[in-house]
C-alpha cells in the first residue's frame, strides 16, 4: 500500500509532468472559456499566445507574465486592453502556480490540441 501510494506521488507530482499533462490540463482549465479557432467568450488562445510570443520571444518571460497575469488577472498586466474592452478581465480562479506554469509553458511550445473546440 505505501508503495502504491508513492507511486502516485511521483505520477502525479509536478516535476514530472510533460507535454501531455500540458494538454490535460489547458483543456480541463482553460479550453472551456479560451477556444482554439473561434472566440465567443473569451479571445481564442492562438490569438493570447501571439501576441504574448511578440511581448515576450523569451520562454521564461512568456511562461512568468502569462502565469503572473492568470494569478491574478488585472488590467495593469493586460496586453490585450482591446479584448478586457470586449469580454471584461478574466475572472480570477483558484489555480495553483505550478499548474499555471506548466499550462503556460504548454502554450508557448505551441503544439495546443483541442478535446473541445
Ligand atoms: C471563465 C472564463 C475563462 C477561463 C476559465 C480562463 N480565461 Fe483566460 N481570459 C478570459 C477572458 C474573458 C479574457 C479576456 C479579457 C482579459 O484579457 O482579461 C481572458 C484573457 C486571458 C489572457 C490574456 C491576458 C491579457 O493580457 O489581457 C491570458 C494569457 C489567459 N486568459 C490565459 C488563461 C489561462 C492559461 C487559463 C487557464 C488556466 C484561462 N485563461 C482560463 C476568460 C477565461
Amino acid at each position: 500500500m505505501i508503495r502504491l501510494i508513492y507511486i502516485l506521488i511521483i505520477v502525479f507530482s509536478p516535476t514530472t509532468w510533460g507535454a501531455d499533462d500540458g494538454a490535460l490540463l489547458f483543456n480541463g482549465n482553460c479550453a472551456t472559456c479560451h477556444h482554439l479557432e473561434k472566440a465567443s467568450s473569451a479571445p481564442t488562445i492562438y490569438e493570447i499566445r501571439k501576441r504574448y510570443i511578440q511581448a515576450f520571444p523569451n520562454k521564461k518571460d512568456f511562461v512568468h507574465y502569462m502565469s503572473e497575469f492568470v494569478l491574478n488577472p488585472s488590467s495593469e498586466k493586460s496586453l490585450m486592453l482591446d479584448k478586457i474592452q470586449k469580454y471584461g478581465v478574466m475572472p480570477q480562479l483558484a489555480y495553483e502556480r505550478d499548474v499555471v506554469q506548466e499550462i503556460t509553458s504548454y502554450i508557448y511550445d505551441g503544439r495546443i490540441e483541442a478535446t473541445t473546440k
